[in-house]
């Protein structure tokens, strides 16, 4: 087997255009195998178990089923399915983490949302933690407060039922795979469009 070329440069400053072709070259083929790292991650929160009622692994199908059977639209089913994918690595604010995973592939709209449902979700919960339930109505007037608070009410707060219908991940994926090929790439996701106009 021929062994593939590798660049020999010691820093990107003497890098040349040919280095680069060949390392966007194997980028296109890693980045083919983004799903199955997400879904890694996702099956991350299939734990033996946690004192909620189904783990967040259910939790997250779940979400995601509730989402598709209310006839939401295939970003925000795949958004439901991931929006709790950051807490293995950010308890605090795994939001963030799972709106910026998906921030290159959705509209603002469902980024703003996955970014504060933790946020949102506090409506339910912060006041038995001593903080404060209405902590969402800072956002009040964000055009997309009522689309949040929907997707918390209807595909995460609610989805801890033991006894509901979940789909498989594999009824999702082929979601997540369409979703997942609508690139951007570098030079969008790092705002240089933004820079040069
Ligand atoms: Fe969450
Ligand atoms: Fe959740």
């Amino acid at each position: 087997m021929q062994e593939r070329e590798k660049g020999t440069w010691k820093s990107m400053a003497e890098a040349t255009q040919h280095d680069f072709d060949i390392v966007g070259e194997w980028e296109q083929e890693y980045n083919a195998g983004l799903v199955d790292r997400l879904f890694d991650q996702l099956r991350m929160l299939d734990e033996v178990w946690t004192p909620y009622p189904i783990n967040r692994y259910q939790h997250s199908l779940q979400s995601a089923s509730r989402a598709y059977n209310d006839g939401a639209d295939e970003e925000t089913v795949v958004a439901a399915l991931l929006h709790d994918i950051g807490d293995v690595i950010a308890p605090y604010n795994h939001g963030e983490v799972a709106a910026a995973i998906l921030k290159p592939y959705v509209s603002e709209k469902t980024y703003w949302i996955v970014k504060h449902h933790c946020v949102f979700q506090g409506y339910y919960y912060n006041h038995y933690l001593g903080g404060d339930r209405l902590a969402r109505e800072k956002y009040q007037h964000n055009p997309y407060y009522e689309d949040c608070k929907y997707f918390c009410h209807n595909y995460d707060q609610n989805a801890f039922d033991e006894s509901y219908p979940s789909k498989s991940l594999s009824f999702f994926e082929p979601m997540v795979r369409r979703l997942f090929a609508r690139q951007t790439g570098h030079l969008e996701l790092n705002e240089y469009r933004h820079d040069a106009t």
